[in-house]
């Protein structure tokens, strides 16, 4: 495992006050990052929103190129919006779903997606296929494979797709550490035909991400997880290949478009045709920040560190009695997840913050499909990041041990 940098816990003004272990729900974020935020919203209150919005032009177009290059991407296909969520649904809002259309996911894809694609089959007809899992956890991609064949994908009718419109998995669910074969599926969907959208809401920031590598033609994300940005933005990787098949969104701002005539308008060149006009600049040059952080930090070794805390906190907590780890998978995210038996894990996170350990519960409706194959109502979720001490997950360790008695 890579050693602890000093510099990240000095550069992280919350580490004094908390073992925050909860990176998964929102990272504490560096100190680059709270100054960003707070010295734009300074100039704004002196200076005026709109004029200091204009005096940090420089700073806000370097934040899309600090975004791009930790995607492998270019700052024209990136558009900056309020979360990760409305950075999915943008990319959704993208389709015309017809009656019938296939939505290919799998059965762990994030809450609020999975609702999406219920709504859309609710108002347009859309079809919900799940592909199936691996015995140990994880989409299996020849599922997945054989769902676009039974589509019509191989036959070509409907388009080369069939009746799969788009592919879209969640790269790192919410409740637990799996990480999805996503590169696989890339490959899968591109030799189909079909779109594919990921949801990176959980990777970016702890794995490395290669947008070239993914073959997506969409990834959103937030700021405020791995990567350690401000609450309150996110941000919708668009392809070149979105962008030259005219891709936009249902429904448009003045930002995504020019209103060129009384009937008639013209699309932003770029993945902007996603955004709105209306930001926080102060969070997006938070959000900037944060990505060249990450990048100055690495992703890769920093990743790999919170990887490895994840996974000796699983070791030492399966070694309680009383605690079953609930992840599954081939390979596991910095998400570790528990139960705790007789203890509800909101009661646990409430009991351990009074202690100052930062953790999350994830309840059964977040992803009812795997906790309901695991039996669990709610899990205990705690996240390291590269930031944190094996001092710290020992804590944590030892508060279960105590309360598991
Ligand atoms: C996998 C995943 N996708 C999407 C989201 C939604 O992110 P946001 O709250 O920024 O919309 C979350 C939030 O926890 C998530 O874990």
């Amino acid at each position: 495992m890579p050693d602890l940098d000093p510099r990240w816990r000095q550069d992280t003004p919350g580490c004094s006050s908390v073992i925050h272990l909860n990176n998964a729900g929102a990272s504490l974020v560096p100190q680059s990052v709270l100054r960003a935020v707070t010295a734009h919203l300074e100039r704004e209150a002196v200076q005026g929103a709109y004029e200091a919005a204009d005096a940090a032009a420089p700073e806000l177009e370097a934040a899309y190129g600090h975004v791009a290059r930790l995607l492998g991407a270019h700052p024209r296909n990136i558009a900056i919006v309020e979360n990760a969520t409305v950075a999915f649904f943008q990319a959704l809002a993208a389709f015309d779903f017809q009656p019938g259309d296939v939505i290919l996911t799998t059965r762990n894809d994030y809450v609020s997606n999975q609702l999406a694609y219920l709504s859309l089959a609710k108002r347009r007809g859309v079809q919900v296929e799940r592909a199936a899992d691996l015995p140990e956890g994880g989409v299996d991609p020849q599922s997945v494979r054989d769902l676009l064949r039974a589509s019509g994908a191989a036959s070509g009718a409907k388009g080369r797709g069939g009746r799969v419109r788009l592919l879209a998995v969640t790269w790192v669910p919410t409740n637990s550490g799996l990480i999805q074969p996503v590169e696989a599926l890339g490959q899968i969907a591109e030799e189909a035909g079909v779109p594919y959208l990921v949801d990176g809401c959980q990777a970016v920031g702890e794995l490395p991400v290669d947008v070239a590598r993914l073959r997506c033609d969409y990834l959103s994300s937030t700021a405020r997880k791995f990567l350690r940005g401000p609450r309150g933005i996110g941000f919708l990787y668009v392809s070149d290949r979105a962008l030259a098949r005219g891709d936009f969104p249902l429904l448009l701002d003045m930002r995504g478009a020019d209103w060129t005539s009384a009937d008639a308008f013209a699309l932003a060149p770029d993945a902007r045709r996603f955004e709105n006009w209306e930001f926080a600049h102060s969070l997006v040059l938070g959000l900037g920040e944060a990505a060249r952080y990450a990048l100055e930090v690495g992703v890769e070794p920093t990743g790999l560190r919170a990887r490895q805390l994840a996974a000796d906190l699983r070791v030492r907590l399966a070694a309680i009695p009383g605690c079953r780890v609930l992840d599954r998978g081939r390979e596991l995210a910095a998400i570790v997840t528990v139960e705790v038996a007789g203890h509800s894990a909101p009661d646990l996170v409430k009991l351990l913050r009074k202690q100052r350990i930062n953790v999350n519960a994830s309840l059964r409706d977040y992803a009812v499909i795997d906790m309901d194959q695991k039996q669990v109502q709610s899990a205990l979720r705690a996240s390291p990041h590269y930031y944190n001490t094996d001092e710290e997950v020992c804590a944590l360790v030892d508060a279960l041990a105590k309360t598991a008695l």
